[in-house]
């Protein structure tokens, strides 16, 4: 792909490394494409980072076919590594077929992180638990207001350095099971990365922030009862000797996260099982003491502990609100092949 290139006129300050947060800061400079049922994908360029003109009728303000994607670049001195970037490009795939937008290839979407990622290689922060965020997201740019499939796209890649995704650091966090709203059902877009979802989830976002939480644990949609996915990350129950995450059915968001844990839990030896699991059985293992640990895994997130359950008010503290065994070993293995401290025996990193 040929990418033509326009630099900023000013570089902007660095921000400070021991400050980052998650999402505060951009890069210099983005990825753009265009995308025509005429001329299909095509005018790759790398521009400064800025506004986008949009007709207001443009479709995606309307009716939101709307998909993005979250991977990270991690430094290792002069090193600049990302971490399975083609598992996002398939989940796009099925995400933008889920809501009928044009296709970005894999070797479309693979090849425009690493030429956006390479240029702002700069930007990729060293300080320890830091990375470079890549964004990528695609929407409907055709002017109308007729539903149907816009004819119309765009591509766009944008960067942010970032630490934490959530004020705790690598601390549990405080988790309300949701039962009033729900998220997904099978058979809409549960599966698919797409801003819909995320908009759907901010009122019991706001209602569990209001009483004290930092996320919610949703429900599955029809029987209200069996555990799917907390808000920015899948979940994992260590109960007894099994690690239980919910099956992707077509309502949860298959990780990349999700997808590296289980391999590497497999390896591991454990048992782990991608089933239904009922949250009242669940409070109760938390409350006989049968939950070990519990935490969240998510590129933003990371692998987060969870500490706490809140549900029609029974609250159960989980391993004694502390980091579970378990739960650190997975998180230094995991961040060791991402940040190409320790062996990738499975492939999943490339260098840009
Ligand atoms: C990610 O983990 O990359 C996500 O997309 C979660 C996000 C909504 C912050």
């Amino acid at each position: 792909m040929d990418i033509k290139i326009t630099r900023a006129k000013q570089l902007k300050n660095k921000p400070d490394e021991s400050n980052l947060g998650f999402g505060h800061y951009f890069t210099d400079h983005m990825f753009v494409m265009d995308y025509t049922v005429e001329q299909g994908w095509h005018n790759a360029q790398i521009v400064p980072y800025g506004p986008i003109p949009m007709d207001p009728a443009s479709m995606v303000l309307h009716y939101a076919q709307e998909t993005f994607e979250g991977l990270k670049a991690y430094r290792n001195h002069d090193q600049i590594l990302i971490f399975r970037p083609e598992m996002n490009a398939k989940r796009m795939i099925a995400s933008n077929e889920r809501l009928c937008m044009a296709e970005v290839s894999e070797e479309l979407f693979v090849e425009a992180v690493e030429a956006i990622v390479d240029y702002e290689k700069d930007w990729v922060p060293s300080a320890e638990g830091t990375s470079l965020y890549i964004r990528p997201f695609c929407f409907a740019t055709e002017a109308g207001v007729g539903v149907h499939p816009a004819r119309a796209y765009k591509f766009i890649i944008i960067l942010s350095p970032v630490g934490a995704y959530y004020p705790e650091g690598v601390n549990p966090v405080k988790i309300f099971v949701e039962d009033e709203y729900v998220r997904a059902v099978v058979g809409g877009t549960g599966f698919a990365k797409c801003g819909g979802n995320y908009a759907a989830s901010i009122a019991a976002q706001v209602k569990a922030e209001k009483m004290g939480y930092t996320q919610v644990l949703w429900l599955d949609g029809v029987h209200r009862k069996y555990v799917e996915e907390v808000g920015t990350m899948n979940a994992m129950f260590v109960i007894d000797d099994e690690i239980v995450t919910a099956p992707l059915e077509g309502s949860v968001l298959p990780g990349v996260t999700r997808d590296s844990c289980i391999q590497i839990l497999k390896d591991w030896g454990y048992t782990i099982s991608e089933r239904h699991l009922d949250i009242d059985d669940l409070m109760e293992y938390a409350k006989n003491g049968r939950l070990k640990e519990a935490f969240g895994t998510g590129t933003a997130a990371v692998i987060s502990p969870i500490g706490e359950l809140s549900y029609k008010g029974n609250v159960q503290i989980i391993n004694d609100f502390k980091t579970g065994e378990l739960t650190c070993k997975l998180y230094d293995e995991l961040t060791g092949i991402q940040w190409g401290t320790k062996a990738d025996p499975y492939g999943w990193v490339k260098t840009v």
